[in-house]
């Protein structure tokens, strides 16, 4: 019974419910939240980061970090365009997932601006440091990303709200995923004198196990989410 419940299309007062009501499943646990914060605090540093070195190149530290901020500094328009929209994204994105219901003008900024980040991600990656590893990894995820924010503004204009949350917060947690390849990277760049694994080798394993990671996690939780919700109708 239960596993042809979870089959079962979402009923018309399930698609309709506002999400100031939504149901008690709808709510965020609180190891999602920590995540998404996580996420969060890391994409905004690499954003900072990257500004202050593009401002400022600085030519002493480890070679593979000068050579890495030597790439973006030949490339400062697009890197500038990809970042300050991305960063507003996910500042928007907390508001949008974490207050739902609330500004409908913050609402509407986030679509054109998850759009902006999204565009510019594939105009990134001609220069991905991964080669076609990491470009691979771009075309997959950020095309699911594109993908899943397409329906939610698709629901939104629709005025189905849970579908519409269900989708927002899929392409969130895609998204997101760009801030869980940082650590991933960290692990390689401290392992890299015994793996002798260089940038060029492991930017695109990283960028295909971050993720992957959120994609995993996203999916299972929207899976248990709606089968809770399933029960509890
Ligand atoms: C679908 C989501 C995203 C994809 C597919 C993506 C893709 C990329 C790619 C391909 C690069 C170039 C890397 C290279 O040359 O090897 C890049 C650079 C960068 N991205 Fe994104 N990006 C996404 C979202 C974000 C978000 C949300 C942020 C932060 C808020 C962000 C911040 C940056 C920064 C700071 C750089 C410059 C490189 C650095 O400092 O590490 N990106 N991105």
């Amino acid at each position: 019974m239960g596993l042809s419940n979870t089959n079962r299309q979402l009923t018309m007062h399930e698609k309709t419910i506002q999400p100031e009501t939504l149901p008690q499943t709808s709510r965020h646990p609180l190891w999602l939240l920590v995540g998404f914060w996580l996420c969060f605090v890391i994409a905004i540093a690499v954003v900072v980061r990257r500004l202050i070195a593009l401002k400022n190149p600085s030519h002493s530290g480890p070679a593979q970090m000068a050579a890495l901020d030597a790439t973006f500094s030949a490339h400062t328009a697009l890197t500038m365009i990809h970042i300050i929209p991305a960063a507003i994204f996910v500042v928007l994105a907390a508001f949008v997932l974490l207050r739902p219901g609330g500004s409908q003008w913050l609402e509407r900024l986030f679509f054109p601006f998850g759009l902006i980040t999204g565009v510019t991600a594939y105009a990134m990656s001609a220069y991905a440091v991964g080669g076609w590893v990491e470009r691979s990894a771009v075309f997959v995820f950020d095309t699911w990303f594109l993908f899943s924010l397409g329906r939610a503004y698709l629901y939104r204009l629709r005025g189905d709200a849970l579908r519409k949350r269900e989708w927002t917060t899929r392409a969130v947690g895609i998204l997101l995923g760009i801030a869980t390849t940082r650590p991933v990277m960290g692990i390689f760049f401290a392992t890299s004198p015994l793996t002798h694994l260089g940038l060029h080798q492991f930017f695109g394993i990283a960028f295909w196990i971050g993720f992957s990671i959120n994609v995993a996690i996203i999916e299972l939780w929207l899976h248990s989410r709606r089968r809770a919700r399933l029960y509890a109708a």
